[in-house]
Parts: structure tokens; C-alpha cells; sequence
């Protein structure tokens, strides 16, 4: 009979590659820990340069070390970013246009969960502002650039939390009604549809898009959980990925060559899978693109 070591490993989409990535510079957010630092060593280890956009610098030179250390790649630095901050993302995106040449792989990673309510420097919602209107505009300040260094690949950490909620157009800073679960949900859920949307205006240009859920995973992302919550977590906790698996499917759409002909679509456990439909639909997608740019202040061409 199965034992759960062996259906965790089932279910858990261990993948192998002997890719390399001489020549590659990789953005990852959100690296100084959890799936974001364990990508950025497997993407170490293939050769690529890789940039650690962190909001603590001090823990992501701790990650740089250890990352170095492990791979012995030594093109690797840490360049601050607060998601938090519209401020610190274009500053980030001045040193990176400054200072690289090409980004053929951005990850964005970074995420917050279930926080109590607070706000970013702009007034969003934290996590609204963090995991979607954060990596939208650094993926709109950094795509001529990602654009010159085709092909180039764009990954969204989404979650399969994206269905615990919808697009709250009407209150989208959650300032009438909070519930941070459902505000949670909403941005994994906005990731997915505007990576739909991105994908479709980037047709032809050799840069392809992919969203990613990347398991149930024993990383520090469940810092704000209530008790109840937690007191669920240990008793699934067999059952979820270490923090190697839960890096597979981000790697695996960073490197893997049979993507090169796919762009827009959700993956779990390194295969297509299927998101929901809210995730699907292109209408809403658009009109949160629409949103989304008006609250930044941007015009996509
Ligand atoms: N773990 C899971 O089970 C799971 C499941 C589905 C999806 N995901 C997604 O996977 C991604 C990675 O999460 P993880 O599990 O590795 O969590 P984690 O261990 O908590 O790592 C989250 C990372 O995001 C960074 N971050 C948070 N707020 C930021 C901000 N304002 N600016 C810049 N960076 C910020 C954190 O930096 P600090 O160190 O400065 O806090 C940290 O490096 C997230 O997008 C998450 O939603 C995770």
C-alpha cells in the first residue's frame, strides 16, 4: 500500500532538467527565502546570472551567500525592492536598466498572505497592491528591456487560492469590507488574469508569459494564518511539498524548451492545469488591466 512519503512524491511533480543558462540574467523577487531563494539556486547552478530583487537586503545577502556557496556561480546580486512601494519599484527598475544589458527571465514571486489590513506607501490593499499591482508595474517598467533580451520568458507565482475570491471591482482596496482570505484570492486570482492579458499583447514579440501555482508548500508564507488555520496546516502538513518541490513548477517554466510555443497559460506540478473559470474570463481580465494601469498611472501601449 502507498504511504504518504510515496503519494507526496506522486503528487508533488518532481522534475529533472540538464538545461543550462550561460548567457541568461534572471530576475527573481522575493528570493531571499522560500521558493523564491530555492529557484534562484537550481537557476544558479544552470549558469544564469541572477538578480535577488529583495525588500530585506540583509537576509538576501545571507541568501546570496548561501546561494554562491551551493552552486558556485558567482554572478549573483542582491538589488533592493519593496513591492510595498511604487517608489522603490521604479528605483529598482532604474538600476536594473542601468546597470544589465538583458533580462531574458523574470520571476515574480514575492508574495503576501492573510496579512491583517494595512495599506502600501500608494493606499492599496497590501496584498493587492504587493502580489499584483507590485509585480504589474515592474513588468511593465522592464519589458522593453525583457523585449530586447527575446526570447525571454515572464513567470507569475499565482496560487490555487486564486478561487477563494473575485475581482471586488467596485471596492478593490477592500476599504468597505476586508476579509483576508478572500482579499488574498483576489491576488492570485488577478495574477492569473493578467498574465492572460499580457500574454495576448505580447504575441509575436518572442517574450511568453506563464503563471504558475506552485503547491501546498512548508515555506514562512503562512506567518499570518489564525490559529484554527494553523492548527489545519499541521495536520495536512504530510501531505504539502518541501520548499525543493514547491520551486519545480517555477523552474520548470523558466527553463523547460517545449514551452517556447505556449504563452498565457496556469501550471501546476510542472503540466497545464486547469485554473477557475473567474480565472478565465477575458472580459474581466481586461477591465482589471484597465484598473490596474489607472491606479498606477500608466499607459501600456
Ligand atoms: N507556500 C505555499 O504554500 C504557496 C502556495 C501557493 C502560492 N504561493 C506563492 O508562492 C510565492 C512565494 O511564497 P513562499 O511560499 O516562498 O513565501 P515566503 O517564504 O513567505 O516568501 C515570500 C517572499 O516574498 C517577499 N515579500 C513579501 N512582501 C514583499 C514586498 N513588499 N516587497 C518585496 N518582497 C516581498 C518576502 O520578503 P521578506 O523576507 O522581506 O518578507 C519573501 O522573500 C508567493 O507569491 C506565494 O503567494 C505559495
Amino acid at each position: 500500500m502507498a504511504n504518504i512519503y510515496t503519494l507526496r512524491a506522486f503528487f508533488s511533480g518532481q522534475w529533472s532538467s540538464t538545461a543550462r543558462l550561460e548567457g541568461k540574467t534572471v530576475i527573481i523577487t522575493g528570493a531571499n527565502t522560500g521558493i523564491g531563494k530555492e529557484t534562484a539556486k537550481d537557476l544558479a547552478k544552470r549558469g544564469a546570472r541572477i538578480i535577488l530583487a529583495c525588500r530585506d537586503v540583509e537576509k538576501a545577502e545571507t541568501a546570496l551567500k548561501e546561494i554562491i556557496d551551493e552552486s558556485g556561480n558567482q554572478s549573483i546580486v542582491v538589488r533592493k525592492l519593496d513591492l510595498s512601494d511604487t517608489k522603490s519599484i521604479k528605483e529598482f527598475a532604474d538600476v536594473i536598466k542601468k546597470e544589465e544589458s538583458q533580462v531574458n527571465i523574470l520571476i515574480n514571486n514575492a508574495g503576501v498572505m492573510m496579512c491583517p489590513y494595512s495599506k502600501t506607501a500608494d493606499g492599496f490593499e497590501m496584498q493587492f497592491g504587493v502580489n499584483h499591482l507590485g509585480h504589474f508595474l515592474l513588468t511593465f517598467l522592464l519589458l522593453d528591456l525583457i523585449k530586447r533580451s527575446a526570447p525571454a520568458r515572464i513567470i507569475n507565482v499565482s496560487s490555487m487560492a486564486h478561487s477563494w475570491g473575485t475581482i471586488q471591482f467596485e471596492d478593490i482596496n477592500s476599504e468597505q469590507h476586508y476579509h483576508s482570505r478572500r482579499a488574498y484570492g483576489q491576488s492570485k486570482l488577478a495574477n492569473i488574469l493578467s498574465t492572460r492579458s499580457l500574454a495576448n499583447r505580447l504575441k509575436g514579440s518572442g517574450v511568453n508569459v506563464y503563471v504558475v501555482h506552485p503547491g501546498v508548500v512548508r515555506t514562512e508564507l503562512k506567518r499570518h494564518m489564525n490559529i484554527p488555520l494553523l492548527i489545519m496546516w499541521k495536520v495536512v502538513r504530510p501531505f504539502t511539498k518541501t520548499i525543493v518541490q514547491g520551486a519545480q513548477t517555477s523552474i520548470y517554466c523558466a527553463v523547460e524548451p517545449t514551452l517556447d510555443t505556449q504563452s498565457g497559460e496556469y501550471y501546476s506540478n510542472c503540466a497545464p492545469a486547469s485554473c477557475s473559470r473567474a480565472a478565465r474570463d477575458d472580459d474581466v481580465a481586461e477591465k482589471l488591466w484597465d484598473l490596474s494601469c489607472q491606479m498606477l498611472g500608466i499607459t501600456w501601449e
